[in-house]
């Protein structure tokens, strides 16, 4: 969490169009678009101190893997990939699918690829001790679920939508709805973190962290799709979402460091 920042929405927004404008003029002066976020975004107030100031340290990777953790792909149930029968009773909110494929820069499938989510509830409240909005907790829903992607590196899960939430990042800073994914590769030193939002969020325009992408196509791809042939009749809303691992068209991921 950062410390309280009493700069306002409008101000933020000023900062963010700006620096919009800047990349928008690079891109028509023939440089290429910026696909990932800014590692040093200043309206996203903690980048500023997430991102490493030095040359990073090179490791042999496959030497880190030899102590890292390591999971079997039959430790997970086909159950862990359904967020709403985690506990005695039904979670509230609107149900949800999402369901999409996981794709290499050249639209292969990446079959047997763990994929962790965890989410704040339909009221936008994360079963975490450092979320302090007071939303309250469901005691059916604990916003976490895994599931090892097909032979066409497809998955679904079926879920609550989240609520958006506050956050501390300026006065009065709400983050859009959205789900945490996190791709495990075939090792840990591969890990992968992303967030897939919903379409026609209007909390979109004034959030650092969606913004700190400068490129609007590289945004958009964090857009889930409704979906109506997913919709399941009288059960739930079906959205779908699929995640491009390399190449032009890839799939923003985040630093293993930020939370929010
Ligand atoms: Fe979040």
């Amino acid at each position: 969490m950062t410390m309280k920042d009493h700069t306002s929405q409008s101000e933020i927004n000023d900062e963010m169009r700006a620096i919009e404008a800047e990349a928008r003029a690079r891109v028509d002066d023939g440089g290429a678009p910026e696909l990932h976020p800014r590692r040093n975004y200043p309206p996203y107030r903690s980048s500023i101190l997430r991102h490493p100031t030095h040359e990073l340290v090179r490791v042999d990777p496959e030497e880190v893997e030899l102590f890292s953790p390591a999971f079997g792909h039959t430790d997970v149930n086909v159950l862990e990939s359904d967020l709403t029968i985690q506990h005695r009773g039904e979670p509230l909110g609107e149900r949800m699918t999402v369901s999409g494929r996981v794709l290499d820069g050249e639209g292969r499938p990446v079959r047997r690829q763990l994929i962790e989510i965890w989410q704040a509830n339909a009221g936008g409240r994360y079963v975490h001790k450092r979320d302090q909005h007071p939303a309250p907790l469901d005691p059916n829903f604990t916003g976490v679920g895994r599931v090892i992607t097909g032979e066409n590196g497809e998955y679904s899960f079926t879920t609550i939508k989240p609520g958006p939430y506050p956050w501390r990042n300026h006065l009065n800073a709400w983050r859009p709805a959205h789900i945490h994914f996190s791709l495990f590769g075939t090792a840990f030193t591969q890990r992968l973190i992303t967030q897939m939002y919903f379409p026609g969020d209007p909390l979109f325009a004034l959030d650092p962290i969606y913004q700190s992408i400068t490129d609007p196509a590289a945004r958009a791809r964090l857009v889930g799709t409704y979906d109506h042939d997913l919709s399941v009749p009288e059960w739930s809303l079906g959205y779908n979402w699929d995640i491009v691992l390399t190449g032009p068209k890839a799939t923003w991921m985040e630093s293993e460091e930020a939370h929010d």
